[in-house]
Parts: C-alpha cells; sequence; structure tokens
C-alpha cells in the first residue's frame, strides 16, 4: 500500500510536472479520511480562540497496533509550516509519515491547524469570503497563531487528556509560532515536558536566498498595495471557480490564480518558486494570510526576530515604542532540541545555533545527511531513521523522567468524541507531493502588486 501510494506520487508527479492539466484530486478536508483508510481511528476536534477562530485539530489517539488505554502514553502536539496543515504529517503511508510513527509508538498525537488555513477557516462572527469582513480575518501573522491558536489549542489538549504538560513538535513556521507562544507568553513553558522544533523558522539574519531577500527589502509597500488591491489570502478555497473559463484557454492560467484566488492578479504567480509549488499539487495548498508572509519579509529584512512593524507611529500606539519589540527567546525555559540541515534552503546554521545560544535550555542536533532540504522531516524517506526515531527516543525519556516517582497506572476511559465528524469515505488518490513546506518565496508575489 505504501510503495502503492509512493509509486502513484511519483507517477503523479512526473505527469504534473509535465501538464498543468493533471493533479491528484486529494484534497485537504480529507485528512480524517485517509487517516482512517491508513488503519487508524482519528477524530477530529474544534477549538474557538479567545479572538473567535474557529480551528480543527485532527488526533490520532492510538497506533495501528492496538489501544494503550493506559493514561500513561506521552500526549504529543504537532503543529504544521507556513500555507500547511496537519496533512503535513501523513502524507507518506504508514511507515513513514511523521504523525503515524509516533502514534505506532505509543503516543497520544494531537495536530494543529493554524487560523486561515483550510481546515481553520472559520469564526464566530467574521466570514472570511466577505469583501470587508475579509480584511480583518486575514488581518493576522504567525504572531497571533502563537499566542492564540497555540494557547489555546495547547490548553484544549491538557483538559481533553487530563494532563499538566505535553511534547511541542513544530515544523517550519510551526517552530515560528512556538518560539513566540513561549516568549510571548512564557507560562507556557510549565505546560510543556520537551519541544522538538523541526527546522524551527525564528532568526532569518542569514536567510539563505539571496533574491527573496532583496524582495524583502520592499516588503512594507509589497504588503500596503496588496491589501488596497484587495489580496489578503494565499490559496483560497476554490479559487478556481473564481477563474471564469472563457477567459482563459488553459488551465496552466487558472492555477495561477489560484495562489491570490484573482484572475486579475494571476500574473503575480508567474515569479520565480511559485510555479514550483503548484505544480505539486496546487488542490494541496492550504492556505495562509498575506501577513505571516509580509512579517517574515521584515525579518528577514531587519535580520531581528521581533513583532510586526506598523510604521513608526502605529508602532508607538501599539508597542509604545517606535520600533517592534523582539522576541526574547531568553524566557523559553522549557527544553527545546532544534532539528536543522546543512541543504536548509531556507534556513542558516548559524541562525540556528545563534537562537540555541540564547535559549537557556536548547540544544542543535544536525541532521546526518548533509543534503537533507526544509521539507524533507515530513517528505523524505528517511526522515524517521535521521530525525523521528530519535524524537520518540527522546520523548520516552523525558515523559518518564516528568512522572511522579510513584504515580498510580490509571486506566483512562474510552474516548467518545463528540465533535468527530465522520463522512462517507471516498476514494483517494494521493500524490506524495511536497507541498507543505514554508514559503517564503511567496513573498515575492506581491511586489509585482507595485509593478501594476
Ligand atoms: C512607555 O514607555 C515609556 C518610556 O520607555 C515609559 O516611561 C512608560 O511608562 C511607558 N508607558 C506605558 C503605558 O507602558
Ligand atoms: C457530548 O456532548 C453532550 C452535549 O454537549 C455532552 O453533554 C456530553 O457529555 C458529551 N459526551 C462526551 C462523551 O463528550
Amino acid at each position: 500500500m505504501v510503495l502503492g501510494r509512493l509509486f502513484l506520487g511519483i507517477v503523479l508527479c512526473v505527469v504534473v510536472a509535465s501538464d498543468g492539466d493533471v493533479w491528484p484530486p486529494f484534497s485537504i478536508y480529507q485528512t480524517i479520511e485517509w487517516i482512517k483508510s491508513d488503519g487508524y481511528e482519528p477524530e477530529t476536534h474544534h477549538v474557538t480562540t479567545p479572538d473567535g477562530y474557529i480551528l480543527e485539530m485532527h488526533r490520532i489517539p492510538y497506533g495501528r497496533n492496538g489501544k494503550d488505554a493506559s493514561n500513561n502514553r506521552p500526549v504529543v502536539f504537532v503543529m504544521h509550516g507556513l500555507m500547511g496543515a496537519s496533512q503535513a504529517f501523513i502524507l507518506m503511508g504508514p511507515e513513514n509519515s511523521f504523525a503515524y510513527n509516533l502514534a505506532d509508538a505509543g503516543f497520544d498525537v494531537w495536530m494543529g491547524n493554524a487560523r486561515g488555513n483550510k481546515n481553520s477557516r472559520f469564526h464566530v462572527s467574521l466570514d472570511p469570503d466577505d469583501e470587508e469582513e475579509k480584511f480583518q480575518f486575514f488581518d493576522f501573522s504567525f504572531e497571533e497563531i502563537g499566542m492564540y491558536d497555540l494557547t489555546s489549542m495547547i490548553d484544549y489538549v491538557l483538559q481533553y487528556t487530563k494532563r499538566d504538560k505535553l511534547h511541542y513538535i513544530g515544523h517550519s513556521q510551526g517552530g515560528t509560532v512556538f518560539l513566540v507562544m513561549a516568549t510571548m507568553r512564557p507560562e507556557y513553558n510549565e505546560k510543556l515536558i520537551s519541544t522538538h522544533l523541526l527546522a524551527g523558522v525564528g532568526y532569518q539574519d542569514y536567510f539563505p536566498d539571496t533574491q527573496l531577500r532583496r524582495t524583502a527589502l520592499m516588503t512594507d509597500i509589497i504588503y500596503s498595495q496588496a491589501l488596497r488591491s484587495g489580496i489578503v489570502e494565499l490559496f483560497p478555497p476554490d479559487s478556481v471557480d473564481m477563474v471564469p473559463g472563457g477567459i482563459f484557454p488553459t488551465r496552466e492560467l487558472s492555477s495561477d490564480a489560484r495562489c491570490v484566488g484573482s484572475v486579475e492578479y494571476s500574473y503575480m504567480c508567474e515569479l520565480f518558486g511559485v510555479r514550483s509549488i503548484m505544480r505539486n499539487n496546487p488542490n494541496d495548498q492550504a492556505g495562509a494570510a498575506l501577513k505571516q508572509i509580509a512579517h517574515y519579509g521584515q525579518n528577514i529584512r531587519d535580520k531581528k526576530f521581533r513583532r510586526f512593524h506598523h510604521g513608526r507611529q502605529a508602532n508607538q500606539a501599539a508597542y509604545n515604542d517606535t520600533t517592534p519589540p523582539i522576541y526574547d527567546l531568553s524566557l523559553i525555559t522549557s527544553p527545546v532540541a532544534m532539528h536543522y540541515s546543512l541543504s536548509d534552503d531556507l534556513l542558516d546554521e548559524r541562525d540556528v545555533l545563534a537562537m540555541v545560544a540564547d535559549m537557556p535550555n536548547a540544544i542543535a542536533r544536525k541532521v546526518a545527511r548533509d543534503s537533507f532540504l526544509h521539507s524533507d522531516y515530513v517528505v523524505a524517506l528517511d526522515a524517521k531513521e535521521l530525525v523521528t526515531d530519535y524524537i520518540i527516543e527522546d520523548i520516552i525519556r523525558a515523559d518518564l523522567a516528568a512522572r511522579p516517582v510513584e504515580e498510580a497506572v490509571v486506566t483512562a476511559a474510552p474516548v467518545i468524541d463528540n465533535t468527530t465528524q465522520v463522512t462517507e469515505n471516498t476514494t483517494q488518490v494521493t500524490g506524495a507531493a511536497a507541498t507543505v513546506v514554508l514559503n517564503v518565496h511567496l513573498i515575492v508575489l506581491s511586489l509585482y502588486v507595485m509593478f501594476k
């Protein structure tokens, strides 16, 4: 089955790469069905943040090899990267997917979905598809994801599992939002037994991509121009429907329109980098707010890991200072392991080591394959051997060490989840596409608004 999936993935990638017309029909909305068909019993949970976003979490409470219903299992919270979703961690089939490996190790695995992605594109009062309300809905960066989404989801998981602490794992932006949470809400350090960041992005002083570094100089102009043009979201759902078929004869053009959901601005996707992601599978892009990209752009430009720059006056109002405050990593007292690799196209070793030096209780761990890429943590066949197995061992060790010495073994009640949404099984075609990647390349997008 795994081989079949991989083979299919390869075939599809080839097909997609050679012909923009063919995309695997797998949708990000089918994550739960996909997990079921892989032999697990997933659950869906919803959490509402203090500022009204309704987030979806996917849980894999047990491995394939039967239920260990004791409450001795480590509880693990896993967070995806930019424009990604929980789906990122199950793309590779039962043997190789990160989340399945953790579940099969006996962990209770919870996967978050950040506000604004297709699983969490809901709000108690704001409509993301309303031409007015969308500005307010998408007015968030990774800071809000860290301060509100992570804290809400972690509290929910702790409450639901009746634990005091859990283990955190974040890929790429999943690392950024951890760094934000643990500095802006430092009390959350107390709720973490261990943290593993996979290419966790924070400091970007040595951001590797020179072209994007240059583009980042224009971030603020680009972003405000994009807002004026009504662009607030990347890869909105069903954006293909917004493309009048008659105007554009090829689907390749219509796929360009997907990344901003607008025919008018489809030329923005002609840019370097963007086309190559969309080739993987445009349906898999889970979406994000443009402001997330703008915030990364500011940090790359300023060589500072700090809060959003609103302009001097607005900074004064927001922060009581004309410059945005930094995220002070010295406040991160909980133990953190930063996994990184030398070939990462979006994160430099020097930045990783500088972050580790600034955190009181952090270590760096270099992946033992120099050619390991930013997305390989979730798409490489050797990720298990190179990264995941280490994390599993470390979590088991840390979890045992965190237990009270004479803890009685309590048998947990069977978990019946009201909020699980079951839709009927659908046939899935699964591309092993490397779609969930931190994609700072999209900074470039908005540049073209200027030249419009
Ligand atoms: C704003 O900053 C000034 C100078 O740094 C400080 O004296 C003042 O107390 C701050 N005001 C508030 C409301 O924090
Ligand atoms: C299911 O939901 C109902 C109503 O919200 C609640 O009373 C009940 O305790 C829930 N059951 C479980 C198992 O969570």
